[in-house]
């Protein structure tokens, strides 16, 4: 598979605070690949920075330091046609559909954008794709469930054929009920050629449907490999923490937690060094980035 996406040191530096200026690097040198046709997901905590790199992917946010690429070309030398190409789903259906628009017109919306003809049939089509059918045309968002609006917002992402869907947490605001059904849908485009940046903290999600997964950490990537590796034989001490929070069958199953943080603790370039309960002396000084079967780690213990 070659590469569809690739995003290369990416940092981004948010200041706020109209007064007391407070500076976050939400991401931090982060490098990965999304290749054609397969179901990428980056993962972590509240605040690591997978939206900010959805953003960035989709340029709703421009990097601080760093590039994306799309199919070898900067992603800022496209015109509109980007966003033909590349397409997002967001968390809350409720929120990203216009109540006041008909499942056809929201869905028909990218295709008057771009100036596409026989919209009928291609909306249609889209909604077919995301496993609605026509009955659905003149209903309004209101009168959906919640896995029925995905889907309508899941049938605009694809109604251009973009090669890349950028779903960020697609599945968190709905009931247990409809997130499989959701999940499958991005398999099944998947099987359509259409590659998926899966952004979401639902590591079983991940473990179900993505192909590769990206650990982020405090705005840095901290291990990045295939998704049912990494969360069946984690190797960074981050990646095992999170697996670790997983329910479990058993109690016996339960792995240990991190260290707490000490009182006193040096400064690292690993930002996970003061819950690490597996640091080393050479973590306040360096952390060393090393592939192992085809598995990229940034941490010293390997
Ligand atoms: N527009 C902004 N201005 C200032 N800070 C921001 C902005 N957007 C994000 N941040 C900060 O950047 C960091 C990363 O945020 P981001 O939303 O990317 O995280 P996330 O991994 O998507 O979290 P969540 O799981 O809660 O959605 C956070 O510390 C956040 O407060
Ligand atoms: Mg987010």
């Amino acid at each position: 598979m070659s590469s569809l996406l690739s995003v290369r040191g990416l940092s981004k530096l948010f200041t706020s605070g109209l007064f007391v200026k407070r500076q976050v690097w939400a991401l931090k040198g982060v490098s990965f690949d999304i290749k054609e046709g397969e179901i990428f997901s980056l993962v972590g905590e509240s605040g690591s920075g997978k939206t900010t790199a959805g953003k960035v992917i989709l340029r709703l946010e421009k990097p601080t330091e760093g590039e994306v690429h799309f199919e070898g070309r900067d992603i800022f030398s496209y015109g509109r046609e980007y966003t033909r190409l590349v397409s997002a789903v967001f968390q809350d259906p409720r929120a990203s559909l216009n109540p006041r628009m008909k499942v056809y017109e929201i869905v028909e919306e990218p295709l008057l954008v771009h100036g596409v003809k026989d919209r009928r049939e291609r909306v249609i089509n889209a909604l077919k794709r995301a496993g609605l059918d026509e009955s659905f045309l003149e209903r309004k968002p209101e009168s959906l469930s919640g896995g029925q609006r995905q889907r309508v917002a899941i049938a605009r992402a694809v109604v251009l054929n973009p090669k890349l869907i950028v779903a960020d947490e697609p599945t968190s605001a709905l009931d247990m009920s409809y997130r499989a059904g959701i999940l499958e849908l991005f398999l099944k485009l998947r099987h359509e050629g259409i590659s998926t940046l899966l952004i979401t903290h639902d590591l079983r999600a991940v473990e179900r449907v993505a192909d590769r997964v990206g650990v982020l950490y405090r705005g840095r990537l901290l291990e990045l490999g295939p998704a049912k590796g990494v969360i069946n034989q984690p190797l960074h001490p981050y990646t095992q923490y999170l697996v670790s929070t997983l329910p479990v069958k058993h109690p016996s199953q339960r792995r240990e937690l991190v260290a707490k943080p000490e009182d006193y603790m040096p400064d690292s370039p690993c930002p996970f060094f003061h819950k690490c309960d597996k640091r080393l002396k050479d973590c306040e000084s360096g952390v060393k980035e090393v592939s192992i079967d085809g598995r990229i780690v940034s941490c010293n213990l390997y």
